[in-house]
């Protein structure tokens, strides 16, 4: 999948995975697993209103974004003010008080440079809709970036989905891609302590049996 595929989503306004309200799981769970952690990661953030969730609980959150038009609408639809600036291939946008930065590029050219630019270390990732936006190779690639670029003590809350296509194909459904148990098994165990939170069924088209799952993990 390419980096177009989702700068043309953005372009045309496709984007059925937007929520207007938090996510239910964070609004349930989020309390009490982000309760010790100030600074908190959100990779492939979109124009997510669990940022502002963040936000109000007085954390600093750092999301990625391959969208500026993504970026752009989050500060403008929010009616926050934002600064930008410039660091290699990224542009940086951040609220006036530093409390949300939205770095605009590629996630798997992120580094440890661009975090020490900002000068936050990074405490949790929370990842609604992100691991599973991605076809299975990334996957791999995904989580290795992350914990190659996040080594230090990490609190991890993840939110997948799980469903099976109605039309069998041997090409992988999405995105959203189902990812199971036992993928979020192989891809994780090697880092982390896995804890499955909560389990429910949801509707997605053209499949059945469709659910969402939320995991906390941890690296010490
Ligand atoms: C399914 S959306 C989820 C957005 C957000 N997590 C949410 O809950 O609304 C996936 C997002 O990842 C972004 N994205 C995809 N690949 C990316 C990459 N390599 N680096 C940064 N962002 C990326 C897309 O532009 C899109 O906004």
């Amino acid at each position: 999948m390419d980096k177009n595929f989702w700068i043309e989503r953005w372009k045309k306004k496709e984007i059925g995975f937007h929520l207007n309200d938090y996510h239910d799981f964070l609004k349930k769970h989020g309390e009490i697993y982000f309760k010790d952690v100030s600074n908190v990661f959100i990779p492939l953030c979109g124009k997510s209103k669990d940022i502002l969730w963040f936000y109000h609980f007085g954390k600093t959150v750092v999301g990625i974004e391959l969208s500026d038009i993504a970026c752009r609408e989050f500060f403008l639809e929010n009616h926050l003010q934002y600064n930008k600036s410039e660091y290699k291939n990224f542009q940086i946008y951040h609220t006036l008080d530093k409390k949300i930065y939205f770095i605009n590029g590629d996630f798997f050219e992120l580094n440890k440079d661009v975090l020490n630019f900002i000068n936050i270390t990074i405490q949790a990732v929370y990842d609604r809709a992100s691991l599973i936006a991605l076809p299975f190779d990334l996957r791999k690639q995904y989580v290795k970036h992350m914990f190659r670029m996040l080594n230090n003590k990490i609190k991890y809350f993840l939110i997948t989905m799980e469903f099976e296509p109605i039309e069998k194909t041997q090409k992988e459904v999405g995105p959203p891609f189902s990812v199971t148990e036992n993928e979020i098994k192989n891809l994780f165990e090697g880092y982390c302590t896995i804890k499955k939170i909560e389990e429910r069924s949801i509707e997605r088209k053209n499949a059945i049996n469709s659910k969402e799952i939320l995991y906390f993990m941890e690296k010490i």
